[in-house]
């Protein structure tokens, strides 16, 4: 009988061992995870030597976080691999048989050799084989995603002994996902692959951001023209709507990624290239404040906003990353009160992501710092007619399905006027809120006559 452990029960281990679980029945799987009082020896020169389930595994998934570095060489873009070689060094310790080590955090290439070199050094005699198994499932569509993926991706060495570990893996697969979807390739390659998706996916929505704001300036409809693209079977209809930006925990971290890697190998055209598609992100967030902002007078300053929609995505109260930060910041920047309206997430997270620096979200929360008292303006509450009552304006930043359906004549009745929308997801009927009375900013689509007489500079 096969044995897997998983170290790491994050978004990525849970699910992909609770579906592995499933479908093999045959093969016993623990997961583990860092506790409280283990956090304390996992930060020391003492590490946790037993986790159970590990020491009699064949297999074992490391799907640690590795957050972006914020201190020392590499800060705001390398990945900090802390975790993981702690990870590695447990196993090395613990292992009293060959172990195959999947990797299945996105890492930095080259991670697996240094990983190798780790246990190796440390092996007692024990082989180790490394492979790298990336992830691609996204969030909201996680166990979808695993029961049937586009392709399982497995990288390993070249050797005969890499390549029996490959089989291995390629093994619990084969169980539920058809073998041509499973990709055999070398470590490296898989560990790039990884990078290299998410920065395509994020690629096309910093591109279709981007049309977006000649779409504005032009009187195009930027719906219209992600449409007649998306036709083009090359190009392909998924990813390309327009938005206040992309977040999520991996989006920007990868690309960040992938651009220190690129600097490292003495390419800083590529490393150039790739930093483009974050700076448009940026610039769409803060192309979108700035339109708030000139919308109303140019100033903000003691106004009632409202912030429907906290979270990164819908279906999702995961608000790492999440455009609504730098909103929300760029609002409080020009003095602006804001009530917060979001189904999934509550005033304690939203006060932490609103006060937290970058990138500390990404370790676990109590090595975060403490977060300072909560912001006055700010105001979360757990209805969308109370965020919008007595505000001069009212911002979509997740495309929850339930703001499609709500009563905007009630909100606009008890908003002060001029009444403003500004619908960072496309998500609402501009028709049908113009008749209401209301002046409504979609990203990327023609602009009211209030909004071309006070145009926005970024
Ligand atoms: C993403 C990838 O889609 C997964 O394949 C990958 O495995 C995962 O990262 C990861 O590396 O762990 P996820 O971050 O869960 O998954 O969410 P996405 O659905 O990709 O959305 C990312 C962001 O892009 C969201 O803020 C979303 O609103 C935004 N987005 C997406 C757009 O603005 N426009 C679009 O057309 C699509």
């Amino acid at each position: 009988m096969v044995k897997i452990c998983c170290i790491g029960a994050g978004y990525v281990g849970g699910p992909t061992m609770a579906v592995i679980a499933l479908k093999c029945p045959e093969i016993e799987v623990a997961v583990v995870d860092i506790s409280v009082s283990r956090i304390a020896a996992w930060n020391s020169d003492v590490l946790p030597i037993y986790e159970p389930g590990l020491d009699e595994a064949d297999i074992v998934f490391v799907s640690v976080n590795t957050p972006t570095k914020t201190q020392g060489l590499g800060a705001g873009k390398a990945a900090d691999l802390t975790y993981w070689e702690s990870a590695a060094r447990m196993i090395a310790d613990v292992s009293k048989s060959n172990k195959i080590v999947v990797e299945k955090s996105t890492v930095p290439v080259k991670t697996a050799e240094a990983i190798e070199k780790i246990l190796n050094h440390n092996s007692k005699g024990i082989d180790f084989q490394i492979l790298s198994n990336p992830e691609f499932l996204a969030e909201g569509t996680a166990i979808q995603d695993l029961f049937n993926p586009d392709r399982v991706l497995i990288g390993g060495r070249e050797t005969s002994e890499g390549q029996k570990a490959i089989e291995a893996l390629r093994d619990v697969y084969a169980h539920w996902v058809p073998v041509e979807r499973i990709i055999c390739t070398n470590l490296w390659s898989a560990e790039l692959s990884k990078l290299a998706a998410n920065a395509f996916l994020a690629q096309r929505i910093s591109s279709v951001n981007a049309m977006s704001a000649l779409c504005e300036a032009t009187g195009a409809d930027v719906s219209q023209v992600s449409h007649a693209v998306g036709k083009d079977t090359r190009i392909g209809p998924k990813f390309l709507n327009a938005s206040v930006g992309f977040g999520g925990s991996c989006f920007q971290k990868d690309i960040l990624n992938l651009v220190y890697i690129c600097e490292c190998n003495g390419l800083p055209e590529v490393a150039n290239y790739w930093k483009q598609v974050i700076k448009i992100n940026d610039y769409q967030k803060t192309r979108f404040v700035n339109r708030i902002v000139s919308s109303m007078f140019n100033t903000v300053s003691g106004k009632k906003i409202a912030i429907l929609g906290f979270a990164f995505k819908k279906d999702t109260g995961d608000t790492r990353e999440t455009p609504a930060i730098d909103v929300c910041k760029g609002l409080l920047g020009d003095k602006a009160l804001l009530s917060i309206y979001d189904p999934q997430v509550n005033e304690e997270q939203i006060q932490r992501d609103l006060a937290m620096k970058k990138f500390d979200w990404d370790h676990p929360v109590h090595l975060q710092p403490v977060s300072p008292t909560s912001i006055k303006q700010v105001n979360v509450v757990w209805d969308a007619y109370a965020a919008t009552k007595d505000a001069h304006g009212v911002c979509v930043l997740t495309e929850w399905d339930e703001f499609k359906t709500l009563d905007y004549q009630r909100i606009y009745d008890n908003m002060r006027k001029p009444a403003f929308i500004f619908d960072g997801r496309n998500v609402v009927d501009e028709a049908k809120l113009r008749e209401i009375g209301f002046i409504v900013y979609s990203i990327g689509k023609p602009l009211d006559q209030w909004l071309k007489d006070m145009p926005a500079v970024a």
